[in-house]
């Protein structure tokens, strides 16, 4: 049977997240550079932001660079940093066409100075544009969100402009690089590796996690499809019985 016709559209994931591995592996397997890698990842990215459009999901969140990723080599770093600002420029048309608007979450400041303004640029362009919202993750990690979260909500508690005793987990997760953003309700992660590697650990608090052995350049519409179908059939229990959901009993 179609895949496609298998996912019921009304019982969509409102969000996904997706941790793009397995670039340099499947480069390596075919005998050519890492890089090779990371321009066909660009292909299958380009594919699963079309799809999950066309499906409906309303916001598609992609680890693209961690904080841990600046520790590899500089030339990869280098490639990995032109590639993004190449794939930028030439995918905001589609963007605009389809009605996609561009978001990033990181240290944003940390980028090439080219990268960040591209980034910046396309972001503006899109700020309207309602059908789907494309996150990218770059150099993002958890902590480093979650320590900087901290530092703010210390900053306004001493201004003054917070009560500590009026903290609740909505107003700290209003300081977080995500605000504006729900929680996804589907983790995938490509490549085989059962880690989150530092990827919105607090928002993935209740995700359903999906895990595949394909790599990201593979990883194409059929396989998002079969992600989708898989969390379908997931039972989100919410810390409450089977019974009581079946029986719809709050
Ligand atoms: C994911 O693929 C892309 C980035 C982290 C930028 P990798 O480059 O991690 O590929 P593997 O894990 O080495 O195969
Ligand atoms: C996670 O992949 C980060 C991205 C996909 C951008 P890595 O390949 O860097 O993860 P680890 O370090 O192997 O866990
Ligand atoms: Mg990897």
């Amino acid at each position: 049977m179609d895949l496609k016709s298998a996912i019921d559209i009304t019982r969509l994931p409102s969000h996904v997240a997706i941790i793009m591995d397995g670039n340099g592996r499947w480069a390596k397997q075919k005998g050519f550079e890492r890089n090779v890698g990371h321009q066909n990842g660009v292909v299958a990215l380009s594919e699963i932001v079309e799809v999950a459009s066309e499906l409906g999901i309303k916001y598609l969140t992609l680890y693209a660079f961690s904080t841990e990723n600046w520790n590899r080599p500089k030339e990869e770093v280098d490639a990995l940093m032109s590639l993004l600002v190449e794939t930028i420029h030439k995918e905001t048309d589609r963007l605009i066409e389809n009605d996609l608007r561009l978001m990033a979450i990181g240290d944003l400041k940390s980028l090439p100075d080219k990268c960040h303004q591209q980034l910046q640029d396309t972001i503006n362009k899109t700020s309207l544009n309602k059908k789907t919202t494309l996150v990218l993750a770059l150099s993002y990690s958890s902590k480093w969100e979650i320590l900087n979260a901290v530092k703010a909500i210390s900053k306004d508690i001493n201004d003054g402009k917070l009560d500590i005793d009026n903290i609740s987990y909505e107003i700290f997760s209003s300081y977080l690089t995500t605000a504006s953003i729900p929680d996804p309700e589907l983790l995938i992660r490509t490549s085989g590796e059962m880690r989150i590697s530092n990827f919105l650990l607090l928002q993935i608090a209740y995700s359903e996690l999906y895990f595949t052995d394909v790599l990201w350049p593979d990883f194409r519409k059929e396989q998002f499809y079969k992600a989708i179908i898989d969390f379908q059939k997931r039972e989100r229990r919410f810390g409450k019985t089977s019974e009581q959901l079946s029986n719809n009993n709050d």
